[in-house]
């Protein structure tokens, strides 16, 4: 049947409004095969011994992500070629032309996963699949190219395989990967860039908490938002992170170590810092419920430590476990009423990290109100035992099937 103008252009609107909903914006249609690089095209050059680096004696005072391991990965990506091999070398710089859209616009997204060594001396990665999972959405989302999460998984494995001397010999440290993707096309027009690099780094990352939890204060200013309904606040871009600096440091004036993010009218607590949040409490019906910000208005981002740390509290079945969002009038209230347990940031970095005080900025009295929560002291002491469990998994003393794959 032969269909009018009109009808064609309205079913291209429908189709390209739709499209874009599932595949750009909408995490769940990341295709199935995706064009891509492959594991067994892999080339490897390996460091001669003058180009390897002096690996950091001790891990104690070792500054996060400023130590790097003698190899990383790297494909480049054209839309007219697609992706090259991969290939694995040595640590270097990269030439890049200052007209690259990632210097611009900021056309960039990365991951942080990490890989221990066990108390069987193999070494393991944690849930690789869900950050290739939150990678591949976020590439989705910022208009870059897809990948098959499982050929950069083995290649990954490789390459922690190459450089396996540096995952610290210790049940605290670990050997921290970044996968990273750019967009290198060389234009400043705005639009998507047709010239991609994908590059993994690697570098030891000491305890967080080399002598035990330490409580941090958060500074919590309704006046400064990290991320909005249509936003891309649950996908990990660097243009999430780069607004939230200045805040971070005028927290840092103020004695606070990290930020609360809170949004909107009625200040929900989204994040901490860096990471995702969690509050134990005795809820207003009097049930003890560990409470999370739901994964449902892209609010959020979907950490894999989150994610994690809800299916082990689920699985104990001992307390409600919640995803909605708490708002600073139920902190206050709860706190009042003796209810607030324990408060703590989730992420890879730290795993948990004990919040002891909010200092909160009252948008009606611009005065600020100080809430202490007993975080350290509270019993049941949930986040501890979440610590000790997560942990246990990623250096090999329990065995959770399908959350680590083992790299060597
Ligand atoms: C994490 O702790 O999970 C992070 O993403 C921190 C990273 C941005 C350094």
């Amino acid at each position: 049947m032969k269909r009018s103008g009109l009808q064609v252009l309205f079913s291209v609107r429908k189709l390209s409004t739709s499209s874009l909903r599932n595949s750009a914006v909408h995490p769940a249609t990341i295709p199935e095969k995706p064009e891509t690089f492959y594991h067994r095209d892999l080339e490897i050059i390996r460091a001669t011994a003058a180009q390897m680096m002096k690996k950091p004696e001790s891990l104690d005072g070792l500054k996060f992500g400023h130590s790097f391991s003698d190899h990383m990965m790297e494909a480049d990506w054209d839309h007219e070629k697609g992706w090259s091999h991969p290939v694995v070398s040595p640590l270097h710089d990269f030439k890049m032309h200052p007209g690259a859209k990632v210097l611009h616009y900021a056309i960039e997204l990365f991951e942080g996963m990490k890989a221990y060594r066990g108390v069987d001396n193999k070494i393991r990665i944690f849930r690789p699949d869900k950050n290739m999972e939150r990678m591949r959405r976020t590439a989705a989302r910022a208009a870059l190219p897809d990948f098959d999460a499982e050929e950069l998984i083995k290649i990954m494995c490789d390459l922690v395989k190459i450089d396996k001397e540096w995952v610290p010999y210790s049940s605290t440290g670990s050997l921290y990967v970044r996968p990273t993707l750019i967009g290198t096309d060389p234009t400043l027009g705005v639009a998507d860039s047709h010239q991609a690099k994908l590059f993994v780094l690697t570098g030891p990352a000491g305890a967080y908490y080399p002598t035990g939890f330490k409580p941090v204060s958060l500074l919590a200013d309704p006046e400064f938002v990290r991320a909005f309904p249509g936003g891309v606040g649950a996908f990990k871009m660097g243009c999430n992170y780069a607004p939230t600096i200045l805040i971070g440091k005028m927290a840092a004036g103020m004695g606070c170590q990290q930020v609360l993010w809170l949004y909107d009218n009625d200040e929900k607590l989204t994040e901490v810092g860096t990471m995702n949040i969690f509050v134990l409490w005795k809820n207003e019906q009097g049930e003890l419920e560990l409470v999370t910000p739901p994964l449902s208005d892209g609010l959020i981002l979907p950490g894999v430590t989150r994610d994690s740390l809800i299916d082990i509290a689920k699985s104990w079945n001992e307390f409600k476990v919640t995803e909605r969002y708490p708002t600073m009038e139920d902190i206050k209230r709860g706190i009042k009423e003796k209810r607030v347990l324990q408060i703590f940031g989730a992420g890879t970095a730290c795993v948990v990290s004990p919040v002891g005080r909010i200092l909160y900025k009252n948008k009606k009295t611009h005065e600020y109100e100080e809430l202490l929560i007993p975080t350290m002291e509270s019993q049941p002491n949930v986040m501890q035992r979440l610590y000790d469990t997560i942990i246990d998994i990623q250096y090999g003393r329990i065995d959770y099937p399908g959350w680590t794959r083992v790299v060597a």
